[in-house]
Protein backbone atom coordinates (compact mmCIF):
# COMPACT_ATOMS: atom_id res chain seq x y z
CA UNK A 1 0.00 0.00 0.00
CA UNK A 2 2.75 2.55 0.70
CA UNK A 3 4.72 1.95 -1.99
CA UNK A 4 1.81 3.91 -4.14
CA UNK A 5 2.26 7.39 -1.74
CA UNK A 6 3.49 9.80 -4.11
CA UNK A 7 6.41 11.98 -2.36
CA UNK A 8 4.60 14.13 0.09
CA UNK A 9 5.59 17.62 0.74
CA UNK A 10 7.55 18.92 3.50
CA UNK A 11 7.15 21.25 6.10
CA UNK A 12 9.09 24.08 4.77
CA UNK A 13 9.48 25.96 8.58
CA UNK A 14 10.55 22.74 10.05
CA UNK A 15 13.08 22.06 6.92
CA UNK A 16 14.96 24.96 6.96
CA UNK A 17 15.35 24.25 11.23
CA UNK A 18 16.72 21.14 9.83
CA UNK A 19 18.83 22.69 7.11
CA UNK A 20 19.98 25.62 10.37
CA UNK A 21 20.77 22.27 12.67
CA UNK A 22 23.40 21.15 9.72
CA UNK A 23 24.75 24.30 9.76
CA UNK A 24 28.05 24.03 11.25
CA UNK A 25 29.17 27.87 11.26
CA UNK A 26 29.55 29.17 15.00
CA UNK A 27 27.91 32.37 14.39
CA UNK A 28 24.55 31.10 12.94
CA UNK A 29 21.45 32.32 13.73
CA UNK A 30 17.70 30.88 14.34
CA UNK A 31 15.18 32.84 13.82
CA UNK A 32 13.22 30.70 11.97
CA UNK A 33 10.22 29.60 14.54
CA UNK A 34 7.83 31.50 16.67
CA UNK A 35 9.59 30.22 20.28
CA UNK A 36 11.13 33.21 22.62
CA UNK A 37 14.36 32.52 23.95
CA UNK A 38 16.22 34.69 26.82
CA UNK A 39 19.05 36.04 26.59
CA UNK A 40 21.21 33.20 26.78
CA UNK A 41 19.49 31.79 24.02
CA UNK A 42 17.61 29.29 25.94
CA UNK A 43 13.52 29.08 26.07
CA UNK A 44 13.66 28.78 29.74
CA UNK A 45 10.41 26.88 32.03
CA UNK A 46 8.76 30.07 33.35
CA UNK A 47 8.68 30.09 37.20
CA UNK A 48 5.56 30.20 37.68
CA UNK A 49 4.84 26.92 35.20
CA UNK A 50 7.67 25.56 37.38
CA UNK A 51 5.85 26.21 40.50
CA UNK A 52 2.31 24.94 39.42
CA UNK A 53 4.36 21.76 38.17
CA UNK A 54 5.54 21.34 41.36
CA UNK A 55 2.52 21.87 43.39
CA UNK A 56 0.30 19.39 40.86
CA UNK A 57 3.20 16.70 41.24
CA UNK A 58 2.94 16.93 44.90
CA UNK A 59 -1.19 17.07 44.88
CA UNK A 60 -2.70 15.88 42.24
CA UNK A 61 -4.26 12.35 42.79
CA UNK A 62 -5.57 10.88 39.93
CA UNK A 63 -5.17 10.71 35.92
CA UNK A 64 -8.58 9.53 35.30
CA UNK A 65 -10.13 10.44 32.13
CA UNK A 66 -11.49 13.99 32.48
CA UNK A 67 -13.81 13.94 29.32
CA UNK A 68 -14.37 15.34 25.55
CA UNK A 69 -14.16 19.05 26.77
CA UNK A 70 -10.59 18.39 28.49
CA UNK A 71 -10.43 20.25 32.12
CA UNK A 72 -13.30 21.74 33.13
CA UNK A 73 -11.60 24.44 35.09
CA UNK A 74 -8.99 25.26 32.39
CA UNK A 75 -12.06 26.02 30.15
CA UNK A 76 -13.78 28.42 32.52
CA UNK A 77 -10.74 30.32 33.66
CA UNK A 78 -9.64 30.80 29.91
CA UNK A 79 -13.19 32.22 28.81
CA UNK A 80 -12.30 34.69 32.09
CA UNK A 81 -9.18 35.79 30.92
CA UNK A 82 -9.86 35.89 26.84
CA UNK A 83 -13.31 37.19 27.46
CA UNK A 84 -12.76 39.70 30.43
CA UNK A 85 -15.17 40.26 33.32
CA UNK A 86 -18.70 40.44 32.63
CA UNK A 87 -16.94 39.94 28.57
CA UNK A 88 -20.32 37.10 27.91
CA UNK A 89 -18.65 34.44 29.16
CA UNK A 90 -22.27 32.90 29.98
CA UNK A 91 -23.06 33.09 26.48
CA UNK A 92 -20.04 31.19 25.26
CA UNK A 93 -18.85 27.80 26.39
CA UNK A 94 -14.93 26.59 25.55
CA UNK A 95 -13.35 22.97 25.32
CA UNK A 96 -9.85 22.06 25.71
CA UNK A 97 -7.84 21.68 22.53
CA UNK A 98 -4.56 20.39 21.48
CA UNK A 99 -3.05 23.44 21.94
CA UNK A 100 -4.10 26.45 19.53
CA UNK A 101 -3.36 24.23 16.31
CA UNK A 102 -6.23 22.07 17.77
CA UNK A 103 -8.06 24.43 18.41
CA UNK A 104 -8.24 26.00 14.96
CA UNK A 105 -8.71 22.38 13.54
CA UNK A 106 -11.93 21.59 15.76
CA UNK A 107 -13.19 25.30 14.99
CA UNK A 108 -12.88 24.41 11.49
CA UNK A 109 -14.78 21.30 11.29
CA UNK A 110 -17.48 22.47 13.30
CA UNK A 111 -17.96 25.51 10.78
CA UNK A 112 -17.66 22.45 8.01
CA UNK A 113 -20.50 20.63 10.28
CA UNK A 114 -22.86 23.44 10.35
CA UNK A 115 -22.39 24.82 6.64
CA UNK A 116 -20.33 22.40 4.46
CA UNK A 117 -18.02 24.49 1.60
CA UNK A 118 -18.03 27.81 3.77
CA UNK A 119 -15.85 29.92 2.95
CA UNK A 120 -13.03 31.13 5.36
CA UNK A 121 -11.12 34.39 4.61
CA UNK A 122 -7.81 34.32 5.89
CA UNK A 123 -5.41 37.08 5.52
CA UNK A 124 -2.40 36.95 2.83
CA UNK A 125 0.48 36.80 4.17
CA UNK A 126 -1.16 34.70 6.70
CA UNK A 127 0.28 32.24 9.65
CA UNK A 128 1.51 29.14 7.32
CA UNK A 129 -1.08 26.57 8.96
CA UNK A 130 -3.86 28.41 8.46
CA UNK A 131 -5.29 27.11 5.18
CA UNK A 132 -3.89 23.74 5.04
CA UNK A 133 -6.06 23.35 8.31
CA UNK A 134 -8.84 24.88 7.18
CA UNK A 135 -8.49 23.34 3.68
CA UNK A 136 -8.23 19.96 5.50
CA UNK A 137 -11.11 20.60 7.46
CA UNK A 138 -13.10 20.87 3.83
CA UNK A 139 -13.12 24.47 4.05
CA UNK A 140 -12.59 26.89 1.05
CA UNK A 141 -10.45 29.61 1.62
CA UNK A 142 -10.12 33.42 -0.15
CA UNK A 143 -7.79 35.87 1.06
CA UNK A 144 -7.77 39.90 1.58
CA UNK A 145 -4.77 41.66 1.66
CA UNK A 146 -3.17 42.75 4.99
CA UNK A 147 -0.17 45.22 4.77
CA UNK A 148 0.01 48.50 2.99
CA UNK A 149 3.46 48.95 0.33
CA UNK A 150 5.29 50.05 3.83
CA UNK A 151 4.97 46.84 6.05
CA UNK A 152 1.94 48.55 7.85
CA UNK A 153 -1.48 47.16 8.70
CA UNK A 154 -3.51 48.81 5.37
CA UNK A 155 -6.21 49.52 6.67
CA UNK A 156 -8.74 50.99 3.83
CA UNK A 157 -7.45 47.80 1.62
CA UNK A 158 -8.45 45.34 4.13
CA UNK A 159 -11.97 46.97 4.71
CA UNK A 160 -12.61 47.13 1.41
CA UNK A 161 -11.34 43.46 0.55
CA UNK A 162 -13.95 42.25 3.66
CA UNK A 163 -16.48 44.43 2.05
CA UNK A 164 -16.97 41.62 -0.53
CA UNK A 165 -17.24 38.94 2.32
CA UNK A 166 -20.91 37.49 2.58
CA UNK A 167 -23.19 36.69 5.29
CA UNK A 168 -22.37 33.18 5.04
CA UNK A 169 -18.76 33.86 5.06
CA UNK A 170 -16.06 33.63 8.36
CA UNK A 171 -13.56 35.88 8.64
CA UNK A 172 -9.69 34.61 10.41
CA UNK A 173 -8.62 37.52 12.12
CA UNK A 174 -5.16 37.11 14.34
CA UNK A 175 -6.27 39.08 17.63
CA UNK A 176 -2.60 40.55 18.18
CA UNK A 177 0.71 40.21 17.23
CA UNK A 178 0.31 39.27 13.45
CA UNK A 179 2.35 36.25 12.35
CA UNK A 180 4.27 36.56 9.89
CA UNK A 181 3.93 40.28 9.64
CA UNK A 182 3.91 42.08 13.23
CA UNK A 183 1.32 44.49 11.38
CA UNK A 184 -1.52 45.12 14.10
CA UNK A 185 -4.66 47.03 13.29
CA UNK A 186 -5.44 50.17 15.56
CA UNK A 187 -7.81 50.42 17.88
CA UNK A 188 -10.06 52.55 15.29
CA UNK A 189 -9.21 49.83 12.81
CA UNK A 190 -10.45 47.52 14.93
CA UNK A 191 -13.89 49.13 14.99
CA UNK A 192 -14.49 49.22 12.07
CA UNK A 193 -13.84 45.79 11.42
CA UNK A 194 -16.66 45.23 14.54
CA UNK A 195 -18.53 47.38 12.63
CA UNK A 196 -18.22 45.73 9.31
CA UNK A 197 -19.11 41.97 10.46
CA UNK A 198 -22.32 43.46 11.99
CA UNK A 199 -23.02 45.39 8.71
CA UNK A 200 -22.21 42.50 6.59
CA UNK A 201 -23.31 39.32 9.29
CA UNK A 202 -20.16 37.33 8.62
CA UNK A 203 -18.91 35.49 11.41
CA UNK A 204 -15.25 36.44 12.95
CA UNK A 205 -13.33 33.58 13.72
CA UNK A 206 -10.06 35.09 15.72
CA UNK A 207 -6.59 32.92 16.04
CA UNK A 208 -5.36 34.15 19.98
CA UNK A 209 -1.66 32.44 19.78
CA UNK A 210 0.34 35.49 21.09
CA UNK A 211 -1.54 37.85 23.53
CA UNK A 212 0.77 39.47 26.34
CA UNK A 213 3.47 39.50 23.92
CA UNK A 214 2.56 42.67 21.81
CA UNK A 215 1.69 45.61 24.02
CA UNK A 216 0.56 43.56 27.03
CA UNK A 217 -1.93 40.83 28.04
CA UNK A 218 -5.31 43.28 28.72
CA UNK A 219 -4.63 45.58 25.66
CA UNK A 220 -3.77 42.57 23.64
CA UNK A 221 -7.32 41.24 24.02
CA UNK A 222 -8.92 44.47 23.93
CA UNK A 223 -9.74 43.53 20.19
CA UNK A 224 -11.18 40.14 20.61
CA UNK A 225 -12.99 41.59 23.49
CA UNK A 226 -14.25 44.24 21.50
CA UNK A 227 -15.70 41.75 18.69
CA UNK A 228 -17.36 39.61 21.43
CA UNK A 229 -19.17 42.94 22.79
CA UNK A 230 -20.60 43.80 19.17
CA UNK A 231 -21.05 40.48 17.12
CA UNK A 232 -23.68 37.95 17.60
CA UNK A 233 -21.56 34.88 17.12
CA UNK A 234 -17.94 34.35 16.78
CA UNK A 235 -14.95 31.32 17.09
CA UNK A 236 -11.78 32.23 18.93
CA UNK A 237 -9.01 29.58 19.13
CA UNK A 238 -6.74 30.26 22.17
CA UNK A 239 -3.24 28.76 22.48
CA UNK A 240 -0.93 28.67 25.38
CA UNK A 241 2.15 27.63 23.85
CA UNK A 242 3.77 31.16 23.76
CA UNK A 243 2.64 33.18 26.53
CA UNK A 244 2.92 30.41 29.51
CA UNK A 245 5.91 28.77 27.31
CA UNK A 246 3.80 25.21 27.33
CA UNK A 247 4.78 24.88 23.55
CA UNK A 248 5.28 21.03 23.65
CA UNK A 249 2.45 20.47 26.65
CA UNK A 250 0.19 21.40 23.38
CA UNK A 251 -2.20 23.47 25.52
CA UNK A 252 -4.97 25.73 23.98
CA UNK A 253 -8.89 25.98 24.12
CA UNK A 254 -11.62 26.48 21.05
CA UNK A 255 -14.32 29.18 22.02
CA UNK A 256 -17.72 29.52 20.88
CA UNK A 257 -20.15 32.54 21.37
CA UNK A 258 -23.59 32.20 20.29
CA UNK A 259 -26.88 34.15 19.88
CA UNK A 260 -28.63 31.67 22.33
CA UNK A 261 -28.11 29.21 24.94
CA UNK A 262 -29.43 26.29 22.44
CA UNK A 263 -26.94 27.03 19.97
CA UNK A 264 -23.68 27.37 22.09
CA UNK A 265 -24.71 24.38 23.36
CA UNK A 266 -25.09 22.69 19.87
CA UNK A 267 -21.63 24.12 18.96
CA UNK A 268 -20.04 22.90 22.51
CA UNK A 269 -21.14 19.20 21.65
CA UNK A 270 -20.46 19.30 18.16
CA UNK A 271 -17.03 20.15 19.11
CA UNK A 272 -16.75 17.21 21.50
CA UNK A 273 -17.74 14.96 18.68
CA UNK A 274 -15.39 16.56 16.29
CA UNK A 275 -12.43 16.31 19.27
CA UNK A 276 -13.83 11.82 19.61
CA UNK A 277 -13.27 11.08 15.81
CA UNK A 278 -10.00 12.87 15.56
CA UNK A 279 -7.83 12.25 19.02
CA UNK A 280 -10.74 11.63 21.50
CA UNK A 281 -9.80 14.13 24.49
CA UNK A 282 -6.63 16.45 24.98
CA UNK A 283 -3.60 15.79 27.86
CA UNK A 284 -4.25 17.06 31.14
CA UNK A 285 -0.61 18.47 32.30
CA UNK A 286 -0.50 22.02 30.54
CA UNK A 287 -4.06 22.67 31.49
CA UNK A 288 -3.91 21.48 34.85
CA UNK A 289 -0.74 23.74 35.15
CA UNK A 290 -2.10 27.19 33.55
CA UNK A 291 -5.60 26.30 35.39
CA UNK A 292 -3.51 25.91 38.92
CA UNK A 293 -1.65 29.44 37.92
CA UNK A 294 -4.62 31.83 37.08
CA UNK A 295 -6.76 30.39 39.98
CA UNK A 296 -3.55 31.64 42.49
CA UNK A 297 -2.97 34.91 42.77
CA UNK A 298 0.35 34.83 43.42
CA UNK A 299 1.35 32.21 40.65
CA UNK A 300 -0.83 34.84 38.68
CA UNK A 301 0.92 38.16 40.05
CA UNK A 302 4.49 36.04 38.80
CA UNK A 303 3.56 34.67 35.43
CA UNK A 304 2.17 37.86 34.48
CA UNK A 305 6.04 39.62 35.71
CA UNK A 306 7.32 37.08 33.99
CA UNK A 307 5.10 37.88 30.89
CA UNK A 308 5.79 41.19 30.96
CA UNK A 309 9.58 40.83 31.12
CA UNK A 310 9.21 38.36 27.51
CA UNK A 311 7.28 41.56 26.01
CA UNK A 312 9.93 43.82 27.08
CA UNK A 313 12.91 41.65 25.91
CA UNK A 314 11.04 41.69 22.66
CA UNK A 315 10.43 45.17 22.55
CA UNK A 316 14.44 45.94 23.68
CA UNK A 317 15.50 43.65 20.56
CA UNK A 318 13.16 45.54 18.11
CA UNK A 319 14.32 48.50 19.14
CA UNK A 320 17.93 48.00 19.26
CA UNK A 321 17.86 46.39 15.46
CA UNK A 322 15.71 49.46 13.97
CA UNK A 323 17.82 51.80 15.80
CA UNK A 324 21.13 49.58 14.39
CA UNK A 325 19.52 49.74 11.12
CA UNK A 326 18.83 53.70 10.84
CA UNK A 327 22.13 54.10 11.96
CA UNK A 328 23.53 51.95 9.09
CA UNK A 329 21.54 54.43 6.47
CA UNK A 330 18.52 52.05 6.50
CA UNK A 331 15.91 54.67 8.05
CA UNK A 332 12.91 53.31 6.10
CA UNK A 333 13.78 49.74 6.67
CA UNK A 334 14.07 50.42 10.61
CA UNK A 335 10.68 51.96 10.88
CA UNK A 336 8.73 49.80 9.23
CA UNK A 337 10.32 47.40 11.83
CA UNK A 338 9.74 49.73 14.15
CA UNK A 339 6.01 49.98 13.65
CA UNK A 340 5.08 45.89 14.36
CA UNK A 341 4.42 44.35 17.18
CA UNK A 342 4.86 40.68 19.09
CA UNK A 343 7.55 37.94 18.50
CA UNK A 344 7.86 38.49 14.78
CA UNK A 345 8.99 41.03 11.95
CA UNK A 346 9.01 41.27 8.38
CA UNK A 347 12.43 42.00 6.83
CA UNK A 348 11.94 44.25 3.92
CA UNK A 349 14.20 41.41 1.93
CA UNK A 350 12.88 39.71 -1.38
CA UNK A 351 13.55 35.72 -1.19
CA UNK A 352 16.85 35.99 -2.79
CA UNK A 353 17.93 38.11 -0.66
CA UNK A 354 16.80 35.92 2.21
CA UNK A 355 18.42 33.64 1.31
CA UNK A 356 21.98 35.25 1.01
CA UNK A 357 21.18 36.31 4.50
CA UNK A 358 21.25 32.36 5.21
CA UNK A 359 24.62 31.86 2.78
CA UNK A 360 26.59 34.44 3.78
CA UNK A 361 25.67 35.54 7.43
CA UNK A 362 24.08 32.13 8.29
CA UNK A 363 21.24 34.49 9.76
CA UNK A 364 18.59 32.13 9.06
CA UNK A 365 14.66 33.26 9.11
CA UNK A 366 11.95 32.48 6.17
CA UNK A 367 11.91 33.13 2.85
CA UNK A 368 8.85 35.21 2.75
CA UNK A 369 11.17 37.22 5.33
CA UNK A 370 9.67 36.73 8.51
CA UNK A 371 12.45 36.96 11.81
CA UNK A 372 11.75 35.91 15.13
CA UNK A 373 12.53 38.96 17.18
CA UNK A 374 12.05 37.28 20.26
CA UNK A 375 14.36 34.23 19.45
CA UNK A 376 17.37 36.86 19.37
CA UNK A 377 19.99 37.03 22.49
CA UNK A 378 20.30 40.16 22.96
CA UNK A 379 24.28 40.75 21.95
CA UNK A 380 24.02 39.64 18.35
CA UNK A 381 21.69 42.33 17.68
CA UNK A 382 24.19 43.96 15.80
CA UNK A 383 25.36 41.15 13.41
CA UNK A 384 21.76 40.83 12.77
CA UNK A 385 21.34 44.66 11.57
CA UNK A 386 25.30 44.36 10.06
CA UNK A 387 23.59 41.01 7.90
CA UNK A 388 20.30 42.85 6.52
CA UNK A 389 22.25 45.99 6.04
CA UNK A 390 24.84 44.25 4.12
CA UNK A 391 21.92 42.87 1.90
CA UNK A 392 20.09 45.89 1.30
CA UNK A 393 23.00 47.71 0.60
CA UNK A 394 24.28 45.38 -2.31
CA UNK A 395 20.79 45.97 -4.06
C1 LIG B 1 -1.00 32.71 14.45
C2 LIG B 1 -0.81 31.36 15.07
N1 LIG B 1 -1.88 30.64 15.39
C3 LIG B 1 -1.77 29.44 15.95
C4 LIG B 1 -0.55 28.88 16.22
C5 LIG B 1 -0.50 27.49 16.81
O1 LIG B 1 0.20 27.38 17.96
P1 LIG B 1 0.20 26.07 18.84
O2 LIG B 1 -0.50 25.00 18.11
O3 LIG B 1 1.65 25.74 19.05
O4 LIG B 1 -0.48 26.45 20.09
C6 LIG B 1 0.62 29.58 15.90
C7 LIG B 1 1.94 29.02 16.14
O5 LIG B 1 2.96 29.47 15.75
C8 LIG B 1 0.47 30.86 15.31
O6 LIG B 1 1.54 31.61 14.97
Amino acid sequence: MLELLPPPPTDPLWDLTYEYGCDERAERLNLVLGVYRDHTGRTPVMAAVRQAEIRLAERSESKEYRGLSGNAAFNRALLTMVLGPGGGAERAAAVQTVAGSGALRLLADLICRTRPGTTVWISDPAYVNHRPILEAAGLRVRTYGWCDPDGGFDSAGVLRELGRARRDDVVLLQGCCHNPTGADPSAEDWAALAELAVRDGWVPFVDLAYHGLGDGLEADLAPTRLLAARVPEMLVAVSCSKNFGLYSDRTGCAVVLGASDRSVRHAETALQNAARTLYSMPPEHGAAVVTAILEDEDLRTLWRAELDVMRGRIEANRGELTARLDALGHGTAARALARQRGMFSMLPLTSREMLRLRREHAIYGTTSGRINIAGLPADRVPCLARGIAAVLGSR
